[in-house]
């Protein structure tokens, strides 16, 4: 398959994505109106540039947080909801459960409440428009330690809305250990809220074990260093645990993947762990869904009828119903034809 057939195959094929962040999803459009609105002047392309200049997770997080800074009122969520659409309709994406990360827009001054009126809208509007089901899960943060991330779910339980499902855990992995987070996760599983938890992005498989049994994290967010630990490659497929792989982000952050043909996510699938492939940061990685698809195909050896089980895994790996899974798994089927 040429690269333009596989692009046009591919984005006909409905898709979830389950690990992307909202913040960073926005267009360039998006980030010059919000820079100029905030400072007056021009964000000129060698600032946006060096903006993006990183060599690894703490680096990146520090663009992320600037990133974050240029909002200065809560409807500016409006172009990044617009962005959001836009992204998930051009990859051919029908579910989405995205994170979204409060600490600096509180810090910030930000009313959470009000924040959560303007998702609530905007989901709204998305799935109107274009029937796609988007959810939230709010990361309660790992960089700023316990008490914020406590505090941050406090925040969540008081104000529920519609389209809000639960927590994750993002931030500086080497900072803020997954072990540190086991009270803030016992609590929202306990509330019946989803849990998932970055591990093994920058830390060693020790960290991938806390998430698992101290936080009890439903889903991994990355866990490449997995491999590094046969005992845990195992635990993680024998028990279905989803890991939701996003190649290029760990290409960018460098710390376990040199280049992309290296990338072990073609070893996590071939010892059967359920691996769903997402973005995490489009517009800081440079890389999108199909993309990511595209890297598997030509540079990690994944056949088609692989890309179909990742699709498949895609939405059985989400926290939709069996209902729905069937629905969306039916339709991947009718448009594989
Ligand atoms: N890792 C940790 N925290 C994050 C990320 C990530 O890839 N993206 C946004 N916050
Ligand atoms: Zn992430």
């Amino acid at each position: 398959m040429t690269k333009s057939e596989f692009y046009n195959f591919f984005r006909k094929i409905p898709k979830a994505e389950l690990h992307i962040h909202i913040e960073a999803v926005m267009s360039r459009e998006t980030i010059k109106k919000l820079y100029q609105k905030k400072n007056g002047v021009e964000f000129s392309d060698s600032e946006i540039k060096e903006l993006f200049s990183y060599s690894d997770l703490n680096g990146f997080i520090a663009a992320f947080l600037k990133v974050q800074d240029i909002f200065t009122e809560v409807s500016d969520f409006d172009l990044i909801f617009d962005d959001l659409k836009n992204y998930l309709v051009r990859n051919g994406i029908v579910h989405c459960e995205a994170f979204f990360a409060p600490s600096a827009f509180i810090k910030k001054g930000f009313d959470y409440g009000e924040m959560t009126k303007n998702f609530e809208k905007n989901l709204k509007k998305i799935k109107d428009e274009t029937g796609i089901t988007i959810w939230l899960m709010g990361d309660v943060s790992r960089t700023f330690g316990l008490e914020n991330a406590e505090n941050n779910y406090k925040m969540f339980k008081e104000h529920p809305f519609a389209g809000f499902i639960g927590i994750g855990l993002g931030g500086a992995e080497a900072k803020g250990p997954s072990k540190e987070f086991g009270p803030v996760f016992e609590k929202a599983l306990a509330d019946n809220y989803h849990a998932v938890a970055h591990a093994g992005e920058d830390v060693g498989p020790e960290s991938i074990w806390d998430a698992l049994n101290i936080c009890h994290a439903e889903r991994i967010g990355h866990g490449i260093t997995s491999v590094q630990d046969s005992e845990l490659v195992k635990y993680i497929s024998e028990n279905k645990i989803p890991v939701e792989v996003c190649p290029t982000s760990n290409v960018f952050t460098k710390k376990y993947v040199k280049k992309m043909a290296e990338h072990p996510v073609r070893e996590m699938f071939d010892k059967g762990i359920p691996v769903t492939i997402a973005t995490d940061d489009p517009i800081f990685f440079g890389a999108e869904l199909l993309d990511e698809y595209w890297n598997l195909y030509s540079k990690l050896h994944f056949s088609k009828a692989d890309l179909k089980k990742i699709v498949i895994n895609s939405f059985d790996d989400s926290f939709l119903d069996d209902g729905e899974k069937a629905k969306f798994k039916n339709l991947v089927e009718e448009n594989w034809k």
